[in-house]
């Protein structure tokens, strides 16, 4: 990825062309550009960001539906109701489920002492069913209101591509709406999740319809 990515760049770095690679080749914060490493640090983590993680959320909207019967129905008879489904996805079955962070003050979490320099691991996919913030957590409610769930992070490092994510859900779920009919049916075979500390997901999710 990294070697593709310096291609990119010395090629945009030569022909500079109407796209993100050259915006970031040019942008200049108190007069200083981004090195090299900066870079192509930013391409792969934007790479990654957002490839890995809305496919997560498109497979995870399915094994939701998939656990939840009726739910297709009612999104197919109401379209207004897509935009909560996707949020519920999120909360429920999050596709980030975990963030690590290295504490830089001292502080307290109700009675749990973090010093400085510790490494913590912040569980998004728990906060998104603590019970204190969502009544009956566990279960999977499109209409559910208030939805303040952090699927896309908190704070000043909140996804930057979450409008980008939530429209690309959109679009996708309405068209399976559009042009597959009947039940969504997943195959009879055991889920095999991807292997990962931060993402959650089903490696392969067959399915078929129109029964
Ligand atoms: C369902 C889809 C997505 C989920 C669940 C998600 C989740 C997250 C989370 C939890 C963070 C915070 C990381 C942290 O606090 O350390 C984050 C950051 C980020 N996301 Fe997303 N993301 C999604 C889609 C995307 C897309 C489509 C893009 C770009 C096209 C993207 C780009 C980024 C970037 C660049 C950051 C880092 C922001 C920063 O550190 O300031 N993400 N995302």
């Amino acid at each position: 990825m990294y070697g593709y990515f310096t291609q990119v760049l010395e090629e945009r770095r030569e022909h500079p062309q109407n796209d993100l690679v050259s915006a970031l080749l040019a942008a200049e914060v108190d007069g200083q550009r981004l090195t090299n490493v900066e870079l192509l640090g930013f391409c792969g983590l934007l790479l990654v960001a957002g490839n890995e993680t809305t496919t997560n959320l498109l497979g995870n909207m399915i094994l939701c539906f998939d656990e939840n019967p009726g739910v297709v129905e009612r999104l197919r008879k109401n379209r207004d109701l897509v935009p909560g489904a996707i949020e519920e996805t999120l909360r429920y079955y999050s596709p980030v489920k975990a963030m690590p962070r290295v504490a830089k003050n001292e502080t307290m979490i109700g009675d749990q002492r973090i010093e400085p320099g510790q490494v913590i691991v912040a569980w998004i996919g728990s906060a998104n069913r603590d019970e204190a913030e969502f009544p009956d957590a566990d279960r999977f409610n499109i209409e559910r209101e208030p939805n303040r769930h952090i699927a896309f992070g908190h704070g000043i490092h909140f996804c930057l591509g979450a409008p980008l994510a939530r429209l690309e859900a959109k679009v996708a779920l309405n068209a399976m709406l559009d042009r597959l009919p009947g039940d969504w049916q997943l195959a009879d075979m055991p889920l095999e999740m991807v292997k990962s500390f931060v993402v959650f997901g089903a490696k392969k999710l067959p399915m078929t319809w129109g029964m």
